[in-house]
């Protein structure tokens, strides 16, 4: 059976205006982050964007999931515009795309606990009516993810990078996502520590036929994690295809660069 397509990006473009008249507001200077990218995320499939700092990956993440909005072209959600999408579909979008960020601790409010950080996203969707309820979907979560239920009671501050990445992996998968945004997830991270998150994403795409956009600088870490990567260098996809086949018979110059590279690293 076909693969169904979560998310198609149709032609999207960001310019970011980076000056104004000061009384007009006649735009006067704008940049253009990503000129003009199309793919399709298919369900249980992960699309790996590599490119160095600064190409749009980012940006192209952002948009994908509803945190920004494209200049030109459009974000299909199941085929449909996610601008002619009702409010409520809209919400059920939101929540469908999830995202976790390098860095996690700086995503999560220190004043609370990590059970508190958790529990918020299931109240306000809904999907545990009490504490109660949200108590045992977290739970559950936590022993899926690898972290020993005792962080419930930890504030962010008091837990380490990759426990730390590992309750953002929880936070995003206890509203059942269809896709997450892996931005950069492990580049924080000691070597052996990525290794496991890596892993522990792999598994969890296999038990619960989620999709990832994972997007990385390391084209060896977006290799391992992807069924197809882009390569975006200056706001562009310059090279695209099955991950093994980019990573073997690289055909632009700057793939064959950021291949050198990533083995110099090692
Ligand atoms: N709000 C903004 N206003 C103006 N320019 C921006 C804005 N956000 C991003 N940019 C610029 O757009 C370009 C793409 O940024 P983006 O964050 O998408 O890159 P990236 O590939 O994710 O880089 P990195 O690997 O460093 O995270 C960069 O040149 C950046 O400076
Ligand atoms: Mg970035």
């Amino acid at each position: 059976m076909e693969n169904r397509v979560v998310i198609s990006a149709m032609n999207i473009r960001k310019e970011y205006v980076t000056k104004k008249h000061l009384f007009t507001g006649k735009i006067k200077e704008k940049y253009v982050a990503v000129k003009g990218a199309a793919f399709d995320i298919e369900e249980g499939k992960t699309v790996g964007i590599v490119g160095e700092s600064g190409s749009g990956k980012t940006t192209i993440g952002e948009i994908v999931g509803g945190l920004q909005k494209p200049t030109y072209g459009s974000v299909l959600y199941y085929g449909k515009n996610i601008k002619e999408l009702s409010d409520e579909e809209y919400q059920g979008y939101r929540k469908s795309v999830q995202f976790i960020f390098q860095d996690s601790k700086g995503s999560m409010d220190p004043n609370y606990k990590i059970s508190d950080i958790l529990s918020m996203p299931l109240i306000t969707t809904n999907i545990a009516k009490n504490k109660i309820e949200a108590e045992k979907l977290i739970d559950e979560m936590l022993l899926k993810v690898g972290l020993d239920l005792s962080i419930k009671n930890k504030y962010p501050g008091e837990v380490s990078g990759g426990q730390c990445q590992r309750a953002a992996i929880a936070r995003a998968l206890l509203v059942a996502p269809k896709l997450i945004i892996c931005d950069e997830p492990v580049s924080a991270l000691d070597v052996s520590i990525q290794a496991q998150i890596l892993n522990l994403l792999k598994e969890l795409q296999r038990e619960l036929n989620i999709s990832y956009i994972f997007i990385s600088h390391d084209i060896g870490v977006v290799n391992y994690m992807s069924d197809t990567i882009l390569v975006m260098q200056n706001g562009n996809i310059v090279e695209r295809g099955e991950a093994k086949e980019v990573l073997l018979h690289p055909k632009e110059k700057y793939t064959k660069t950021l291949i050198e590279s990533a083995f110099l690293e090692v």
